[in-house]
């Protein structure tokens, strides 16, 4: 196992398992758009996928624009929780077909919020692309159009995921399993 700050990393989804997949990923975005989506990543935890997606998206024959949005939820898995806007995308929607990419989705509410702002703001469409779905944690009623694995209920890290501000860096996704 590969051990990061000490820690033990259990690979769940391997730097080769995510590439091939996000060539298939690719393909399915390619065969189901036109040329011109607008790519919204929502930061921090997709800069990764986001970034090797769009190449992808390259090698399959679509040229996206992009864009970035950093959403917060606070009390994220509680009812209570508030999900804000804290850095916005810099360009028009309006009747732009729309690509959100996130890393994970879990309760569903970040991108559930963010299409509805979106479409709010006068967008023709809007389809989801997550790497990673952990179903079995869904409140809000959404499904992603594009998803890389299933993901078991485990906290993951890597591949642009923390925990804690730690191992967003590492080229594969894993577990943290504890001191090596
Ligand atoms: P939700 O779908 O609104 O519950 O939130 C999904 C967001 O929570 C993702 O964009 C991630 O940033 C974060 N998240 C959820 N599960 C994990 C995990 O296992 N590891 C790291 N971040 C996670
Ligand atoms: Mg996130």
């Amino acid at each position: 196992m590969p051990v990061v700050r000490g820690k033990e990393i259990e690979v769940l989804f391997s730097a080769s398992a995510i590439a091939r997949r996000n060539l298939e990923l690719a393909k399915e975005i390619a065969a189901r758009n036109h040329d011109n989506l607008l790519v919204v990543s929502i930061l921090k935890g997709s800069f990764i996928f986001a970034a090797d997606l769009i190449r992808a998206m390259h090698d399959a024959g679509i040229s996206p624009e992009v864009e970035f949005i950093m959403i917060s939820s606070y009390g994220a898995g509680t009812t209570s929780g508030e999900i804000k806007v804290l850095r916005d995308i810099d360009n028009d929607v309006k009747g732009r077909d729309i690509l959100l990419i996130d890393d994970i989705l879990e309760s569903g509410r970040t991108l559930k919020f963010t299409r509805e702002l979106m479409l709010s703001r006068g967008a023709r469409s809007v389809s989801i692309a997550v790497l990673l779905d952990k179903r079995s944690r869904r409140q809000a009623s959404l499904e992603a159009d594009f998803v890389g694995f299933e993901c078991p209920d485990y906290f993951v890290v890597g591949y642009g995921m923390d925990v804690a501000h730690a191992f967003r860096e590492l080229p594969f996704v894993g577990i943290v399993k504890g001191d090596a």
